[in-house]
């Protein structure tokens, strides 16, 4: 309420038109300030992104459990293409059920790095191996639609919730090396990433989007309350909800096995 008050009030000021236009231009008034704010969000971080990024090195070790334990080391691990993310769409949707729509768009990614793998996947299942990686994503394409909070005091704050989103991606490429100390395997299992991952991800964008939106709209809302540092640690990771991976750890065995390269795997 206090919310609609004050935009009546600044459109009275800026505006003398028609009193049956009002509510329409406060929902305007308030969509500009939105997609304003969030822009002003997205130029912020783009701003601050280094390009290419290096990222330190990251020994993570899993916590023991069926679904995989082990560790996995990644060194002189160096991002370059997100510097490239922009917003295409930001559609603010006033009016009660009020929603946000962002798509953001990264048109190609590449992340390199030297990796120490020795994980045992499903209690059965052994990876390891040490050597570079290189992996590319084109055309990127994150559809995000959530609610919003707008406060006006005692500063403006936009906070987001029920967080969800469609992620798409054009191709991901692997050119890994080292796997289970063996090139011609390497060679394989790179191809056979290259040929799944990216449909694997845009076949189960829905259940990408529940098991990582809870913390992202973490880290989204951090952004927006101007957070100088967004905090990305392996503990987030194991907030993750583990009943999701193992649903999706098992979907992508399945479009694993129905590749003609699977009997090479195991
Ligand atoms: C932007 O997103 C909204 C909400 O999803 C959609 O209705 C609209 O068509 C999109 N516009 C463009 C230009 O993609
Ligand atoms: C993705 O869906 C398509 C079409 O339904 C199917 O042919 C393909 O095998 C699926 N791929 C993966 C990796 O899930």
């Amino acid at each position: 309420m206090k919310l609609l008050f004050f935009g009546l009030f600044l459109v009275g000021i800026c505006n003398a038109g028609p009193v049956l236009q009002e509510e329409l231009l406060v929902g305007d008034f308030f969509g500009d300030i939105i997609a304003k704010l969030i822009q002003g969000v997205i130029n912020g971080i783009c701003s601050k992104i280094a390009d290419p990024i290096n990222i330190a090195d990251k020994n993570i070790v899993l916590p023991d459990s069926q679904l995989a334990s082990g560790h996995f080391e990644v060194k002189d691990l160096v991002e370059s293409g997100l510097k490239g993310l922009k917003a295409t769409n930001i559609t603010v949707v006033t009016i009660s059920p009020s929603k946000l729509y962002v798509t953001l768009g990264i048109p190609s990614m590449d992340i390199n790095t030297n990796y120490d793998a020795d994980i045992l996947l499903a209690s059965l299942i052994p990876i390891y191996g040490n050597g570079l990686a290189n992996i590319n994503f084109k055309n990127l394409q994150f559809e995000m639609s959530s609610g919003y909070k707008l406060e006006m005091f005692p500063k403006m704050a936009l906070s987001i919730n029920d967080l969800s989103f469609k992620l798409s991606i054009d191709s991901a490429t692997f050119d890994l090396h080292g796997v289970i100390n063996n090139e011609a395997f390497s060679v394989i299992i790179s191809q056979v990433l290259d040929d799944t991952i990216a449909p694997f991800i845009n076949n189960h964008s829905e259940r990408l989007s529940k098991l990582l939106s809870p913390f992202l709209e973490k880290i989204i809302n951090q952004a927006f309350s101007g957070s100088k540092k967004l905090e990305l640690s392996a503990t987030s990771f194991e907030e993750l909800n583990e009943e999701e991976l193992k649903a999706l750890m098992i979907l992508y065995m399945h479009s694993l096995q129905s590749h003609p390269k699977f009997d090479q795997l195991f």
